[in-house]
Parts: C-alpha cells; structure tokens; sequence
C-alpha cells in the first residue's frame, strides 16, 4: 500500500491528445517519484461506446457519455480537457466551480476573453492549472533556456520560429472542428500557439507583431468522400514579424499545408556569442554555435539528449537513446503533479495560455488591419 495521498483523474476527450494524456499519466507514474499515488477514476466522451472503448484501452475504472458526471465525482481531483477548443472554457469553468484542478489542451480558449475569464476563476478559486504547450518540456529546452539565462550565448538578438504540419495539405481532407471559426483561428490558433509559447518561453514576451493570414484551399468537402463543399474561413498559413519586450525582433510561421513536413515544430536563435538550433523532428538533438570557439574547429555541435539534461534520466540511464512525444506529456503531467503538491503554478499555467492567446488576437488584428499590433 502506498503512503502517499491519491489523486484521481477525470479524463474529458479520447481522441489524438486524450490518448496522450492517459499515456502521460500512466508514464509519468512508473518513471517519476510522483507526489501522489495516482488514480485514472473516469473517462468522458461523446458516446458511451467510445468513453467505454477509451476505458478499457487507457486504463481508467469508470466511463461515461456525460461529462458532467466527472464534476461531481468525490474521488476526482483532476479533471483534464481534451476536446475540441470550443469546449474548453465551459468545461474548465465548471470544474474550477467543482473545486477541481484542470489540466487542458492549447490554445485555451478560442479569445483573449474567454482566457480572461478562465484564469480569473482559477486563480480565484486556488486551484492549480497546467496548459498542453508540451514541446517546452523538453530537456534539451530546458537545456536552451538555460543556456540563455545563463548567458553562454550573449545577449539575444533575434528568433525566428516555424510550426508546420502537412495534415490539411490534401484538398480533399473534409471541413471539422478545427475550420470553425468559432475555434478562434485555423493554423495559427492550432499549431502556431505552440510556436508563440516557445518564443516567449525562450526570448520572452512579444510586445507587438505584423502579420499576414493566407486561405490557400478555399474550400473543403462538407464531410469525408462528399462532393457538398464548404467555405474555409479560417487561415492555412499566418506569418508574422515579432518585436520582443527585451528589443530582440524576430518571426514565426505556423503552416498546417506545409507539404512533407510532419512535426517541424522549428527555431534558432541568435544571440551575440552564439546561437541555438532545434527541430522537432529530431527532438533528441540540439545546436549550439558559440563565437568562442577555437576559431579553426569553430561550428554548430550536435548536443544529444541524456541523463545529464533532467528528466532525460528518468526515462532512460543511457544517453543517445531518445525519448519520445508522449514522454514529453510525462514531464507535463510530473510539473502538473509537483506544482499541486507545492500549491504552486507550473509555468504554463492558464494565465499563460491567455498571454499566449493575446498574441494570437493581436496576429489575427494585424493581418486584418496591415499594421504593427500592439500586445496590450
Ligand atoms: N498539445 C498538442 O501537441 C496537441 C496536439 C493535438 C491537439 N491538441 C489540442 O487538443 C485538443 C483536442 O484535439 P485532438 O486532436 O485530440 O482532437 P480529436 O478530435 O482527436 O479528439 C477530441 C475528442 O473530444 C471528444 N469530444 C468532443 N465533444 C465532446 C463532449 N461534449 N464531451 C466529451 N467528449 C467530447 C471527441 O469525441 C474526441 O474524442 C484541441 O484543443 C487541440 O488543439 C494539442
């Protein structure tokens, strides 16, 4: 029997990232000293076959069609958010109400207001909160911030920053969720939030962009094989110029057309005594150019993740080795856990979603308007 308290989860979404997240749990709890003894109490989704199928195949004791029913459960603590966007905020909002803790997928809320209400309830509440912006916890990121703050590569003068995926490439992949402008965007709200979160996590806040949206596919069958089409309203691919807070300038692209590519979750950063390169398709690797040098030998060096990157060693004892997606939701969900336990806030909290969700609102403004946005 174990001595520490249990903390029960209740999962709400079992598609792409509710997988995830249950696979992040049941991670995190075999290769961290987690501070609770964890419970996957139940899953929710839209029919009962599905939350059941989710049941059997993740893990958890209970499943229901009414999410709800998650709310009210004594032995849940946690409830954690994998719907579409647009559920986000009435479903955070009635879990904060329920005295809960609330894990939930990026971009937090389809506007700035709704973000607004979102972290005034939680940080009235006290609950703990924790956001899906998951390629930050990489331990060669945390290895570049530290590198950053630490100077080695001088004061930082620019960044340049891309998201790009393929999976809306094809013409014929059919209208969905993510096309709803409701949402709060297409590619720039759904993949590059992401990118947004790394800049500021990296360089800092973002004081004011210039951005342009492009609509390359017009239109997009109603349903899969339909010949019905439907408008696109939303952006295929948003490119902007940032200006930092700290007077470093940059930009970032977020794509989701981008043929061939499947996870160039993308940047470099130059700074005044060297600068740091990262793919995410190659996340076990990372960068580093530094103008001292030996002058002969002077050039980017590959830094291979390993146990002395944390929490690398915690997965794995030998270096080189490789860690993957779902082991980067594993640290998410061991930050989540420590920050309740320490009644602290994880650096990707809610209030970060909304500084995040600022700048997607001001992108959007810009593109619209064809002038620098303030980030107010
Ligand atoms: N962090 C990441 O890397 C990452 C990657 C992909 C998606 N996301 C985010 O995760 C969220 C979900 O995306 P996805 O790709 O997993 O979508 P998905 O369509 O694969 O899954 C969504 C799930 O929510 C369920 N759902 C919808 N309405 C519901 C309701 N009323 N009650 C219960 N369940 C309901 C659906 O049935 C489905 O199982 C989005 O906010 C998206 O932006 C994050």
């Amino acid at each position: 029997m174990s001595s520490k308290k249990k903390l029960g989860v209740g999962l709400i979404g079992t598609g792409f990232m509710g997988k995830a997240h249950a696979l992040g749990f049941t991670i995190a709890a075999r290769v961290f000293d987690l501070p609770f003894e964890l419970d996957l109490v139940s899953v929710a989704d839209v029919t009962t076959e599905s939350a059941e199928n989710a049941r059997q195949r993740l893990g958890f004791r209970k499943a229901t069609s009414d999410w709800r029913e998650l709310l009210t459960d004594p032995d849940i603590d946690i409830i954690d958010i994998t719907t579409p966007n647009l559920l986000h905020k009435e479903m955070a909002l009635a879990a904060i109400a329920h005295g809960k803790h609330v894990y939930c997928e990026k971009p937090l809320a389809p506007t700035v207001a709704d973000c607004a209400e979102m972290v005034a309830a939680a940080e009235k509440a006290g609950v703990v909160t924790q956001v899906g912006f998951n390629y930050l916890k990489n331990p060669l990121i945390f290895l570049a911030k530290d590198i950053i703050e630490s100077g080695e590569i001088g004061e930082i003068r620019s960044m340049r920053g891309v998201h790009a995926e393929d999976f809306m490439a094809d013409a014929s992949v059919p209208w969905g969720w993510r096309l709803n402008p409701a949402s709060g965007g297409g590619a720039l709200a759904d993949i590059g939030s992401h990118i947004i979160a790394s800049m500021r996590h990296l360089v800092g806040p973002i004081r004011s962009v210039l951005a342009e949206t492009i609509i390359q596919i017009p239109e997009r069958p109603v349903s899969a094989g339909a010949t019905e089409m439907r408008a696109v309203e939303v952006d295929d691919i948003t490119r902007a110029f940032v200006r930092f807070e700290s007077g470093a300038t940059g930009s970032f692209e977020a794509n989701w057309i981008a043929t061939g590519r499947k996870m160039q979750h993308d940047f470099e950063i130059y700074g005044s005594k060297g600068s740091i390169v990262f793919t995410q398709e190659r996340l076990n690797e990372i960068r580093l150019y530094k103008t001292g040098d030996d002058i002969r030998t002077r050039g980017f060096r590959t830094i291979w993740a390993g146990p002395e990157h944390p929490p690398y060693g915690a997965f794995c004892v030998a270096p080189g080795h490789q860690i993957g997606f779902n082991d980067l939701k594993a640290i998410e969900v061991n930050e989540f856990l420590e920050a309740i336990a320490k009644g602290k806030s994880p650096s990707t909290d809610f209030r970060e979603g909304y500084e995040v969700q600022k700048v997607l609102s001001a992108t959007y403004q810009s593109a619209k308007t064809n002038e620098w946005v303030q980030i107010g």
